[in-house]
């Protein structure tokens, strides 16, 4: 019975170990607009560096007090102890207002809409511009994202 007491503990501080990751994620806003930035599972913030323990899946974040993007353009990201991904959206309701850009592991890749017309690799226009997707692997990865 103590032994797989002991064998218990020592698995699930094996799952402890396997799950700690964290994520840098870095918001600059140089638009003069409000920012926000949700975080399901973690909250909603504005502009800011911050350090998230454990995964961050379906993040977004808009130079606009649109929780959602309704109405301007974002950046979405999931930050996974894994393939991390990130992209430019500008489907409807998205829209261009401000310029957008986003790296993901300092500058490992990273994608920038400077105009409306920036094109289907650099942000989505419809659910299949797959070529607008970054991604990078390994556990720990960050995104700066800098509107304007
Ligand atoms: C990832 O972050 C966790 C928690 O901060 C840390 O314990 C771990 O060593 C980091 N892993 C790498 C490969 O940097």
């Amino acid at each position: 019975m103590k032994f797989f007491y002991i064998l218990n503990i020592i698995f699930m501080a094996f799952l402890a170990s396997v799950s700690a990751s964290s994520h840098v994620i870095d918001v600059i806003n140089n638009c003069g607009t409000p920012t926000s930035v949700q975080l399901p599972g973690h909250g909603i913030f504005g502009a800011g560096r911050r350090t998230i323990d454990g995964d961050v899946r379906g993040g977004i974040a808009q130079p606009c007090s649109d929780i959602n993007g309704v109405g301007c353009i974002s950046v979405e990201f999931s930050l996974v102890d894994g393939v991390s991904s990130a992209d430019i959206t500008l489907i409807p309701p998205h829209r261009y207002d401000h310029k957008a850009s986003f790296s993901l592991n300092n500058g490992q890749t990273g994608a920038t809409c400077d105009n409306p017309n920036c094109g289907s690799c650099n942000a989505f226009y419809k659910y299949d511009d797959y070529c607008a997707q970054r991604q990078v692997n390994g556990p720990n990865s960050s995104i700066r994202i800098q509107f304007c």
